[in-house]
């Protein structure tokens, strides 16, 4: 158990804001977003930062590869579908780009092209929540405005040892006030970065490394391990679905295409009920996780004159196969196929 410490934080705010700054300072990751502070850009990598691991972002160079397909807000706006999916594939949760899109036009025809930067008008943009919003006021233009996100939140309940749940009412609404309390007015770019950047590190949610954290003189908690809280979560939904792999003996594939989901756009193995595939081999078995649904996809042999009819109204089209890598198509059915083919 460690122990309280004696310093509150906001009693103490400069000394912990100047503890923060200094150890920020020697021990910052040089991400590529925090060398820019093109709105543009730094909208781009919160967006991608919020489904993906830092660490997979820089490993793959998604947000370099992405600026260099889509440099500015009228390239990005004017991107077909297509384009704009395969840019994003892997990353998952396609709306945000779609939205990112959204943002593009929107910054373009309501803004004359210039970027907002407080957050309230921020906050009117397709996708921008609370979080993206502060971030690009902070990170882009360099406001003293609050900033809360998952890692932030993780810091401020240990900090104030706040066992409200952080994904209710009352726990944003007490987050939100503490951060916005302890920004730094001087350096509020440096400081959300640091906040944030110690909820990566020393305040990591498994392994806290209280004895080296910057902050330890001012963190109220004597069990870090224990904080945050979270509301109890919904059960998950197992859901089984039964796929179809059809070839024609030129290769080309069968495929169909989804609509108005989440996913509208993308191709898929043509799906069936239980009863149809009853007959036809099965091949492999692959299972997936997406929001509270556990889903578990069986892929079944099927030849091409004994294709069942479907039961959903989904076109579906043979493809050749050498096109299935410009097509966007969701990443655990592009893995499965990879095995398969
Ligand atoms: N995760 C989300 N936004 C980030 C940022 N600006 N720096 C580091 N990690 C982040």
């Amino acid at each position: 158990m460690k122990p309280a410490a004696s310093k509150h934080p906001l009693r103490n705010k400069r000394a912990l804001r100047s503890a923060l700054l200094r150890w920020f300072e020697a021990h910052r990751e040089d991400h590529p977003w925090r060398q820019t502070t093109d709105p543009y850009a730094i909208l781009v990598s919160e967006i991608m930062l919020q489904q993906t691991t830092v660490a997979a972002v820089r490993q793959n160079r998604r947000f370099e590869k992405f600026l260099a397909t889509f440099p500015d807000l009228p390239t990005l706006a004017a991107a077909k579908e297509r384009t704009l999916l395969q840019a994003w594939e892997g990353l998952g949760y396609y709306n945000r780009v779609r939205n990112l899109q959204k943002t593009a036009l929107a910054v373009l025809n309501d803004h004359h092209g210039t970027f907002p930067s407080d957050p309230t008008t921020l906050q009117t943009l397709p996708g921008v929540g609370r979080y993206t919003a502060g971030a690009v006021a902070t990170f882009a233009f360099g406001k003293s405005v609050p900033i809360v996100d998952a890692n932030i939140a993780r810091v401020l309940s240990r900090l104030f040892n706040d066992p409200t749940p952080i994904d209710s009412t009352p726990g944003q609404a007490l987050l939100w006030d503490r951060a916005a309390q302890l920004v730094d007015p001087n350096s509020p770019r440096e400081f959300n970065s640091a906040i944030m950047e110690l909820g990566q590190t020393h305040c990591s949610a498994r392994r806290p490394d209280c004895p080296h954290c910057p902050a330890r003189q001012f963190c109220q908690t004597t069990k870090p391990e224990h904080l945050p809280t979270k509301k109890p979560k919904r059960a998950a939904v197992q859901v089984t679905e039964h796929v179809l792999l059809v070839r024609k003996p030129n290769g080309h594939i069968l495929l169909a295409q989804e609509s108005g989901s989440r996913r509208n756009g993308f191709w898929k193995l043509p799906e069936r009920d239980q009863e149809a595939v009853a007959d036809l081999p099965l091949l492999a078995t692959h299972k997936y996780a997406i929001t509270h649904h556990r889903v578990t996809f069986h892929i079944h042999s099927c030849p091409p004159t004994q294709v069942p009819p479907p039961s959903k109204s989904c076109p579906e089209q043979y493809h050749p196969a050498k096109s299935l890598p410009s097509l966007p198509i969701p990443s655990p059915i592009r893995k499965a196929l990879d095995r398969l083919l």
